[in-house]
Formats: structure tokens, C-alpha cells, sequence
């Protein structure tokens, strides 16, 4: 079949596709540990299914407001003025997506266009460079150092730099690597992307999982920042709410304006009673202590996998400050390992799933989710190990 040009290049998401085999094998009948979903397993908080349920006995389902309900945008500020130092206080500047995906799109397609370049860190979330690809910008990948912990460094990224490049995305914590951008780090890349009129987008899904009382502050914790920063977040992670589909950006309303304009054109709004669960979530007296319990079970799972994988021949796997996934390098970084297909012969021999280092731009890793069932973590870091010290 022919497609447009729009779509010819466009590949499925990585990890989503890895995810699809893994449960159409299990409906196959195969034992799978499945390590490859971006999702914690934790159930919807109870207060988001009531917040929902009411909105919708009280017949709130018409189509919403293109940004957003009001009280959701507003939760959404309350919500950022509460836990960062230095939020922007008009909701305006929110709006209000199926997601941060789409959220990230709406922006991008808004912003850039042919002939401006994007930085991008490498390793990356996955679908960075599709979305950027899409609006027919130029992704340009940064390199980072697994010896260095993955940090990004403003001599690197002014390395990548032209007088082209228009955008630069952040992810911290990071997907996949965990890597925690520190605070100052994060000052002088403002500082850095101000100077230079770059535009900042700054995925923060995973701002609040973090560990070891590694604080991962937000561009909103920066005082002194340029005024051309967005951060997006949302309700997949921190409340394990990915279903629901509910992310935000938050950005100068003069943008957010534009980016809803475009969203009016394609999906309209977020769903309602979603949005209703996402305020009721964030207004909730409980909210804190949601987040406080979910990351003390998610410390947990972390550590014992990670210990669970320490000593095997041919995995390095480090502690990983932030986010849900450890991302171990396979053979010391040996240049001719091909990842991805160490991942195909793990799943088609031991049934776990997990992504390879291609799907984040840096061949020779694997990317394993420890936010899973204790057991299922168990059993996954037990075949993993045995497949390694065989292999
Ligand atoms: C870094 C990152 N950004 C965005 C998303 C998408 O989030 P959402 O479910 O809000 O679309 C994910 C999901 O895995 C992610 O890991």
C-alpha cells in the first residue's frame, strides 16, 4: 500500500511493539516475565475512580474545553505551585493532552518545522524522534557516557549546537537510563538554552520517582530561567494512572494557545471523565502519601532487582537514581554487540521481554522494568541471570 510522505519513514513505537509480541505470545501460550511495558503496576487510586464516576452521574460528558476543564487546569497549577519552587501561577499556561505524547506533539508540531534542528540526549525515550520527525524538524542526537552516569553537560550539548537548532528535550529522571539531572546542571542548561533562544522541552513523568533522597528538581525549580521552557507531566507514572490518558504541559500561554489550537483540530480534548479522575487525584488530601507509598515499594523492587543482577558475566547494571527501568550494558560496551538481538533470543528462549538499547539510540543495552510484581521482577532477574552465565 502507498502512503504520504507524512507516514512513509514513521516506524510503531519500539517499546509499545515489543510489549504487543510479548502479550500475543502469551495469548499463544507461552510463560512470559514481561519487563518491556512503561507501566507500574499499581492499581488507579480509589479517589480518582469516585472523582470520575461523580463527574459523570452529575451528566458533566459533553465535549470539554479544548485545553482542558478548569478545574483540572488548576489542579494542574496548584499541584506544580506545591511541590516546585518557582511554578507559574496562571492556568492558562496549562493545557491539558491525552498524555504527555500528545501533549509532546501538540508542542513540537507547533514549534518546530523544516530546516530547525532538536537536541536530543542520548539514551532518549523512545518516541522522541518520531514526534520530532513528524513535524519534519531534524532530530539531533547528543551523546552521553554510561562511565558518566548518562550526565548531560552544557559542553556537549553546545558541541551539537548550529544556528539551526531551535528545541532540546530533557527527561529527568531519565527513560530509560534513571540518570537525575542535578540542580545546577539544570540551571546552567537554562541559562545555556536562554542565551541562544533554544526552545526547552522538559519531559518531567517521572520528576517524582525518585530515590535515595536524590532530590530531581524541575525546570520550575529554576528561578532565574528563560522564558522559552515547557515541562510536561502527567498521570501514567507517579499515580499509575497510564490508561486513563491524561498529560500536560505547562509553557507561556501564548504557546499553549497555539498547541490547543492544534489539538481543536485533531482530538478535540482529553477524554472527560479522565480528567475528572486526574483533578480529583491531585486535589485529594491523599496525594502525597499516593506518590510517598508507591516510590517506597518501587525503592524496594529496585534494589532487590538490581542486587539480583550484580555479578553477571557480560551485564553491567548500575543503581538507578530515578524513574522505573535499570538499564544494564551488555559486554562492556563492546562495539559489535547487537542488543536487539540479545533481546529477541531472551524472549524466544526464556520468555522475558525486555527493550534493547536500539529503541533509546544506544545500542548494547537492555532496558528491564522493575515497577512489576515482586515475583514476576524475581523470576525475570533469576531467567536473566541463568540465560547470561550460559549464554
Ligand atoms: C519519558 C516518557 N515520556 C512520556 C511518556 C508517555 O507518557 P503518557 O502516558 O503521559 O503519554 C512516557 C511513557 O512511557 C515516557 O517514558
Amino acid at each position: 500500500m502507498r502512503f504520504s510522505t507524512n507516514v512513509s519513514a514513521l516506524k510503531p513505537s519500539a517499546t509499545l511493539a515489543i510489549t504487543a509480541r510479548a502479550r500475543k505470545m502469551r495469548s499463544e501460550g507461552r510463560s512470559i516475565i514481561d519487563l518491556s511495558a512503561g507501566e507500574p503496576s499499581f492499581a488507579t487510586p480509589e479517589v480518582a475512580a469516585e472523582g470520575s464516576a461523580a463527574a459523570v452521574r452529575a451528566g458533566r460528558t459533553g465535549y470539554p474545553p479544548t485545553p482542558g476543564f478548569p478545574e483540572l487546569r488548576e489542579g494542574v497549577t496548584r499541584y506544580l505551585v506545591e511541590t516546585s519552587a518557582h511554578a507559574p501561577e496562571d492556568p492558562a499556561g496549562v493545557l491539558v493532552s491525552a498524555g504527555v505524547k500528545q501533549a509532546l506533539f501538540n508542542l513540537c508540531f507547533s514549534l518546530f518545522g523544516e530546516g530547525d534542528e532538536v537536541l536530543v540526549p542520548a539514551p532518549f525515550w523512545t518516541s522522541y524522534l518520531a514526534i520530532v520527525e513528524l513535524a519534519r524538524a531534524t532530530p539531533v542526537v547528543v551523546p552521553t557516557d554510561f562511565d558518566e552516569g548518562f550526565a548531560l553537560t552544557v559542553d556537549g550539548l553546545e558541541s551539537m549546537r548550529t544556528d539551526s537548532t531551535r528545541g532540546l528535550f530533557l527527561n529527568s529522571p531519565s527513560n530509560p537510563s534513571g540518570a537525575v539531572m542535578d540542580q545546577d546542571t539544570l540551571e546552567s542548561i537554562c541559562a545555556w538554552a536562554g542565551e541562544h533562544g533554544i526552545w526547552i522541552l522538559s519531559d518531567e513523568i517521572y520528576r517524582r520517582l525518585h530515590y535515595d533522597g536524590t532530590p530531581a528538581p524541575s525546570v520550575f525549580d529554576v528561578e532565574d530561567r528563560p522564558e522559552h521552557v515547557v515541562a510536561m507531566d502527567g498521570m501514567s507514572k507517579a499515580f499509575s494512572m497510564p490508561g486513563w490518558r491524561i498529560g500536560w504541559a505547562v509553557g507561556p500561554p501564548a504557546l499553549i494557545k497555539k498547541a490547543s489550537d492544534l489539538q481543536s483540530q485533531t482530538t478535540s480534548a482529553a477524554a472527560g471523565p479522565s480528567q475528572f479522575a486526574a483533578a480529583a487525584v491531585l486535589a485529594s488530601e491523599g496525594r502525597e502519601k499516593v506518590i510517598a507509598d508507591f516510590r517506597a515499594i518501587l525503592d524496594r523492587r529496585r534494589r532487590s532487582a538490581h542486587a539480583e543482577l550484580q555479578g553477571i558475566d557480560g551485564l553491567e547494571v548500575p543503581l538507578p537514581p530515578g524513574a522505573i527501568y535499570l538499564y544494564g550494558r551488555i559486554d562492556g560496551g563492546a562495539a559489535d554487540v547487537d542488543s536487539a538481538e540479545v533481546a529477541e533470543a531472551l524472549l524466544q528462549e526464556t520468555g522475558v521481554a525486555c527493550v534493547p538499547g536500539e529503541a533509546f539510540g544506544t545500542p548494547g543495552f537492555l532496558r528491564l522494568n522493575f515497577s512489576v510484581e515482586d515475583e514476576i521482577l524475581a523470576q525475570g532477574a533469576e531467567l536473566l541471570r541463568d540465560w547470561f552465565s550460559q549464554r
